[in-house]
């Protein structure tokens, strides 16, 4: 059986009754029980990160491959003492600026701070300070480290709803704190830091661009695909597969049920693509796609530009953000890629968004999701 508990994130105040909820969970959490919660970027699933039996009940109820470490969650600044062996100044530089925050940084660990179930036996450790209210709370009542993935299960799309974390794990944890709707709605920027710097594993909620502000030696690999070998070629397209570098790639992330394709122009990775035009290469070449695969029997999904979502004919079009509204695109994505799942939709088409600013985790999510299929079309 699993408890849920619905608080206000705005109203854990003093002797609030939401308060008194988050403390309740906070002493399952500490009882090594494994607790789901909201942050500012996805849902988590938590457990007492010094406690190897509830830490391997997260792997449990999610269906994870141990070898993919967790992030540790911290509300406070005292509780990196003991958790790390070494706080390198450019690491302090992007703590001081972006903590709490959606970022996760990989340090040294300090040797048996955490179960090495957490580490998956790495002599690092990824920690991130959250900064949604409940997170925070939680963390406090259960008065330890706070080991989290995200509360989805393995494979799947990352929760943004509560209701997202019941679909995937009712019956299998101890309890969901219901704080609402996620706020970034992609998972935290996870970077390493060696000496002066900084490289992301993982573009999330903080971009590469607002790390170059605290430190200025910041690498990524592109949006972490590697567009390297063809797989097929269609008449005004070609595959290609892509070989993201972010840790625990070789899974499948993210993923709807269906089969889903990116499609993005030839040109460049940024196509500004137009609202409405007769002559719209994407919108043909998926408009054509849609209607061969409905020709066979399937059911058909588009995830478009907001503004372009009423040029589409097919089962589910989702209109979902635009070019100069990324942060909506990235706040609706895995809720979307989960309504085609609900609507039994079979084959998507995805329109590519802008690679820039929260673009770029948003196509890491995307290129993820679909398992590598980005199709380039040429005009
Ligand atoms: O926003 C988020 O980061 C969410 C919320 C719940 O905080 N959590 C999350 O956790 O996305 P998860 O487990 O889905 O992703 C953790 C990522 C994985 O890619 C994992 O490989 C990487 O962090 N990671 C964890 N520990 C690491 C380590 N010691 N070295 C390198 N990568 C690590
Ligand atoms: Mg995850």
């Amino acid at each position: 059986m699993t408890k849920y508990w619905t608080v206000d994130p705005e109203g854990i105040t003093g002797q609030s009754t939401d308060l008194y909820k988050i403390e309740e969970a906070g002493r399952l959490l500490a009882a090594g029980e494994i607790i789901a919660f909201p942050t500012e970027t996805v849902y988590g699933l938590g457990a007492d990160a010094t406690n190897t039996a509830a830490v391997e009940a997260v792997f449990v109820a999610k269906g994870r491959p141990s070898d993919n470490p967790l992030i540790v969650h911290i509300a406070d600044w005292e509780q990196l003492d003991g958790l790390v062996a070494e706080v390198s100044d450019a690491a302090r530089r992007l703590m001081a600026r972006f903590w709490p925050g959606p970022l996760t940084l990989v340090l040294p660990a300090w040797p048996g701070a955490v179960s090495p179930r957490v580490t998956a036996g790495l002599a690092t450790v990824a920690v991130r300070m959250p900064a949604h209210p409940v997170a925070q709370a939680l963390i406090r009542a259960a008065g330890c480290p706070v080991a989290a993935p995200s509360g989805n299960r393995s494979g799947r799309p990352s929760p943004t709803l509560a209701a997202h974390v019941r679909e995937d794990l009712d019956g299998r944890i101890a309890g969901l704190v219901d704080g609402g709707p996620t706020g970034v709605g992609l998972e935290s920027t996870v970077v390493e830091v060696v000496g002066d710097r900084v490289h992301v594993l993982r573009p999330g909620g903080v971009t590469a661009d607002q790390l170059r502000a605290a430190v200025p030696d910041c690498t990524v690999d592109d949006y972490g695909v590697e567009p390297d070998h063809e797989t097929k070629s269609g008449q005004q397209a070609t595959s290609v597969t892509s070989i993201p570098k972010s840790p625990g790639i070789k899974y499948t992330h993210y993923a709807p049920r269906g089969e889903m394709t990116v499609v993005r122009r030839q040109e460049d990775n940024s196509p500004q693509l137009p609202a409405s035009s007769h002559k719209d290469p994407v919108r043909e070449w998926i408009q054509s796609q849609v209607n061969e695969a409905r020709n066979r029997g399937e059911r058909t999904g588009v995830l478009s530009m907001q503004e372009r979502a009423s040029h589409y004919d097919a089962d589910l079009v989702i209109g979902c953000g635009g070019p100069d509204d990324l942060e909506t695109a990235a706040h609706l994505l895995y809720a979307a890629l989960r309504q085609f799942d609900e609507q039994g939709i079979a084959s998507i088409w995805a329109e590519a968004y802008p690679v820039d600013g929260i673009g770029t985790a948003l196509m890491n999510r995307m290129v993820k999701a679909a398992g590598g299929r980005v199709v380039t079309v040429s005009p």
